[in-house]
């Protein structure tokens, strides 16, 4: 089978590049990319000679290069997109481009080769937010209710990708998953900028009041995820893909991941709310455990370990990432030097 993974050099692309080569080395990989701030190949060193992948630098939403690319192909991972709440707060104009636009070129171009089946990797935050002490949970059946730029870009791209298999009968399925994390996330995110800042003997910046609520889920759980839809997932479907089975505020994992790198919580310093901030997210992932036997297998505190762990052994790789371009957004967002 080959396989065009676009936005592979990000953080999911590229663990999902290589667990698939790991798992699946007969298929064959193109991985399109832009290499935009969050794209490096350093995550993918390990197959960066494997005949069965390639690598092609390009803009989803440059039609030329996406029909291209797409010649031969059987199936599209979707990864590729702008990433981070706060970048869309400061600079909406380039979620909606990558995100909403950049997917209707792709699903154009999926349409036109015929391919076999296109899957569109998105986010629970297009459900909007849920509140605090409660049982509520997202599922494939809550009502979109996007609240941020990056949020609303996200659920632009799902409508399109229903679209295009209502419309044109384009074999598409979606997956809807909660925060994801592991090894190559981007120090941006809230779980490896506290370990790097702690690593570097900064302090770790906490939002609001630091009660806010995400539903982790390592990131190779993500990537079985998305290979069970491959393999027994409906198309036309949306699916579900959570992590936590009970609620941790932003403040409790800042404290845990101090307390697992030695550190007392003088460390952590409250700052600035991000406007418009979810308070809490969680994901009834039932549907796609009853209807294609998935669950995720990786527990948030022994994986939380191996994540800093990761951070402490490949120290090159996140001071290369926080040397460049990271050092103006820093600065922008923070108000002070990384
Ligand atoms: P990331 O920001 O780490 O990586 C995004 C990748 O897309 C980068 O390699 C970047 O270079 C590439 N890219 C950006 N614009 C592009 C363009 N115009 N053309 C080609 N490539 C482009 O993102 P991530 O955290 O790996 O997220 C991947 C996908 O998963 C996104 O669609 C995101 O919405 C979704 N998602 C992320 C999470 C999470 O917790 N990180 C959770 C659920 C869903
Ligand atoms: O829910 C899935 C989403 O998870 C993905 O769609 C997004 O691509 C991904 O970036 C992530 O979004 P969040 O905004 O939840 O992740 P982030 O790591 O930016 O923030 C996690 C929580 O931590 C959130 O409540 C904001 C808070 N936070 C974040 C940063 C960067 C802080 O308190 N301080 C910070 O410095």
């Amino acid at each position: 089978m080959k396989l065009l993974v676009t936005g592979g050099a990000g953080f999911i692309g590229s663990n999902f590049i290589l667990y698939w080569l790991k798992n699946h080395p007969d298929d064959t990989i193109v991985n399109l990319d832009a290499l935009t701030y969050a794209g490096n190949l350093e995550n993918l060193v390990e197959v960066e000679k494997n005949p069965h992948y390639s690598f092609i630098k390009g803009d989803i939403t440059d039609s030329s290069i996406v029909e291209k690319v797409m010649q031969g192909v059987d199936t599209v991972v979707h990864f590729a997109a702008e990433s981070h709440v706060d970048r869309s707060i400061s600079g909406p104009a380039i979620f909606v481009r990558t995100n909403v636009l950049g997917t209707q070129v792709l699903l154009d171009a999926a349409v036109k080769q015929k391919v076999k089946h296109f899957h569109h990797v998105s986010t629970d935050e297009v459900f909007g937010a849920l509140k605090l002490n409660t049982t509520e949970k997202f599922s494939e059946t809550t009502i979109y209710d996007p609240r941020s730029p990056y949020s609303a870009s996200k659920a632009g791209s799902d409508h399109l990708v229903r679209a295009y298999y209502h419309t044109y009968g384009l074999p598409t399925t979606i997956t809807n998953c909660s925060n994801n994390y592991g090894p190559f996330q981007h120090p941006e995110k809230l779980i490896p900028l506290a370990i790097t800042n702690l690593l570097e003997g900064k302090k770790v910046p906490v939002y609001g009041d630091g009660l806010y609520v995400r539903d982790w889920l390592y990131v190779e759980d993500h990537c079985r995820a998305i290979e069970t839809v491959f393999q027994k997932g409906k198309i036309g479907e949306t699916y579900c893909v959570g992590g936590l089975t009970s609620d941790i505020s932003n403040l409790e994992i800042v404290k845990k991941i101090a307390g697992l790198m030695g550190k007392t919580e003088s460390t952590i310093e409250f700052v600035k709310d991000r406007p418009g901030h979810d308070r809490r997210y969680a994901i009834d992932w039932t549907k796609i455990q009853k209807e294609l036997g998935w669950a995720p297998l990786h527990d948030f505190d022994t994986y939380l370990q191996t994540t800093i762990n990761w951070y402490k052994e490949n120290q090159e790789w996140w001071k290369h990432v926080k040397s460049g371009e990271y050092q103006n957004y820093y600065k922008m967002q923070y108000n002070t030097s990384p």
